[in-house]
């Protein structure tokens, strides 16, 4: 495997001055301006735009949700389906007004979108009033980019493809104060035939197991309780580190950090999710009882079209084998509707599936030709009208299979962690289980940040509720 490029501390820094120099020049304006930062998409687009902001923070930005108030706009996009694309265009479209009335306006697009060249040339030909356009392989270059406009005329461009590279030392302002993300890995080499992922985030690269330590311990020791660990494939940790320690190995060493604290993690392929990692889930007291394990079909047929490189029944057997180690084990799942050449009998197989593994909660999405991949290539000749009729059987299924399982917490007692408000009168507090189901509980604010002992009282399709112990 190739070696990751690591982007050198001397770069860092040179980044981070021009964060100071941008400040220095905002600091001339006459009130601290103010900038929008809007995310479409997974996680992983969550933990850049904490990065984007913590980039403008030190350049002396304030934020802002008021498009019209903000002096620079950032919108982090996202390619997996057309959908999200068409959202972030129209959006996209609509800012034109704003600049008009407001020219000093920096509008900046990011992200997995724009790292596609068809989509790219879009911008550059149609949306004339947007300034500054970077893939996600570039993040780390924000300032640079950003200071240029600042001081010069013009557009900006940075697009090219390339394998990508891990950059440290990246400061983040962090949206939330109980959970946080942690990216462990970027990229992704399984080139699944419907993904353009592999193609917009470059190959898989490991962050450094000292680097994540400390990005951990350092958010243990501001009282963060949940750690999300990121990657698009986490079970393939470690293969480019010449440490060689793996995903386990990983997970191993964040437990032994003292403190009270869950660590999950998302996403794994289930090619590369071994007894190994089971054994250490089970083992680990602050791993939660919890996995996000995409099947995305259930018929071997269509899984060999996927490229997914499993079987119906090596996916099964895994199940059995962590539900062997942890019984109570939170299962999830996604789900693709409507593969081209799936028939009505292959889509039977993934309602079977279904009814075999019993998933917690799925996320189930029709399919979307993205182009440039293999998929988009192959014959689809069900209509969407008979998709969208799988699609709507699939997730009544898994409705009821979710409101089954959500009674059968009733009457039991759980250590759950409070992140926040519910918004919900009567169950003010919204906290996690250990298997990080959402369940509402009756209590006081006071208790933002706590693990506590919580009576299951109720439950529905979406969410558990509860009172205090
Ligand atoms: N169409 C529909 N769903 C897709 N996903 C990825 N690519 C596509 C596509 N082209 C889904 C997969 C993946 C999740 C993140 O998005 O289920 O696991
Ligand atoms: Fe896409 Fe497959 Fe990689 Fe997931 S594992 S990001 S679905 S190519």
């Amino acid at each position: 495997m190739q070696r990751t490029t690591r982007i050198s501390p001397a770069e860092i820094d040179r980044q981070l001055a021009f964060c100071g120099q941008a400040a220095q020049l905002n600091s001339q304006l006459p009130v601290r301006p103010l900038a929008f930062v809007d995310t479409y998409g997974c996680q992983q687009n969550e933990a850049d735009s904490e990065r984007i902001r913590g980039f403008l923070s030190r350049m002396g930005y304030g934020f802002t949700d008021d498009e019209e108030q903000a002096r620079v706009i950032v919108i982090n996009t996202c390619a997996i389906r057309d959908h999200a694309e068409q959202k972030v265009l129209g959006n996209v479209g609509a800012l034109v007004h704003g600049k008009r009335r407001h020219p000093e306006q920096i509008i900046c697009l990011c992200g997995c979108m724009v790292q596609q060249p068809r989509t790219a040339e879009k911008i550059r030909q149609s949306y004339r009033h947007v300034d500054l356009v970077f893939g996600p392989q570039v993040l780390w270059r924000f300032p640079e980019f950003l200071y240029t406009l600042l001081t010069q005329r013009g557009r900006i461009f940075q697009t090219a493809d390339e394998p990508g590279s891990i950059a440290e030392g990246i400061p983040a302002v962090r949206r939330d104060r109980v959970k946080a993300w942690v990216s462990v890995m970027y990229g992704c080499n399984n080139f699944c035939s419907y993904c353009i992922v592999p193609y917009v985030r470059g190959r898989e690269r490991s962050r450094r197991p000292e680097d994540i330590l400390a990005e951990a311990e350092a958010l243990v020791g501001e009282g963060y309780r949940d750690l999300t660990l990121l990657g698009q494939n986490v079970n393939s940790y470690g293969r480019d580190l010449e440490e060689g320690l793996d995903f386990s190995g990983l997970l191993e060493r964040i437990n032994a950090i003292p403190g009270d604290f869950l660590i999950r993690f998302m996403t794994s392929h289930p090619k590369d999710a071994t007894p190994r990692l089971f054994e250490t889930m089970a083992r680990c007291e602050k791993v939660a009882p919890v996995l996000h394990l995409p099947f995305q079909a259930g018929s071997d047929r269509i899984l060999r079209e996927m490229n997914r490189r499993h079987t119906r029944q090596e996916y099964l057997d895994k199940v059995a084998a962590l539900r062997a180690l942890i019984p109570d084990i939170v299962l999830t799942s996604d789900i693709i509707v409507g593969f081209p050449g799936e028939t009505e009998a292959e889509f039977e197989q993934t309602l079977d599936l279904l009814e075999r593994v019993r998933f917690d909660a799925l996320f189930t999405f029709i399919y979307s030709p993205r182009p440039g991949t293999p998929a988009a290539q192959m014959p689809d000749p069900m209509p969407r009208e008979e998709k969208m009729k799988n699609f709507n059987r699939l997730v009544e299924l898994q409705n009821r299979i979710s409101a089954e399982k959500h009674a059968a917490y009733v009457g039991k007692t759980l250590r759950c962690l409070v992140d926040g408000l519910s918004g919900e009168e009567g169950f003010p507090l919204s906290a996690r289980t250990p298997g990080n189901r959402l369940i509402r509980v009756k209590g006081g604010q006071e208790l933002i940040g706590r693990f506590v002992d919580v009576k299951v009282t109720g439950a529905n399709t979406w969410s558990l509720f509860g009172e205090l112990s």
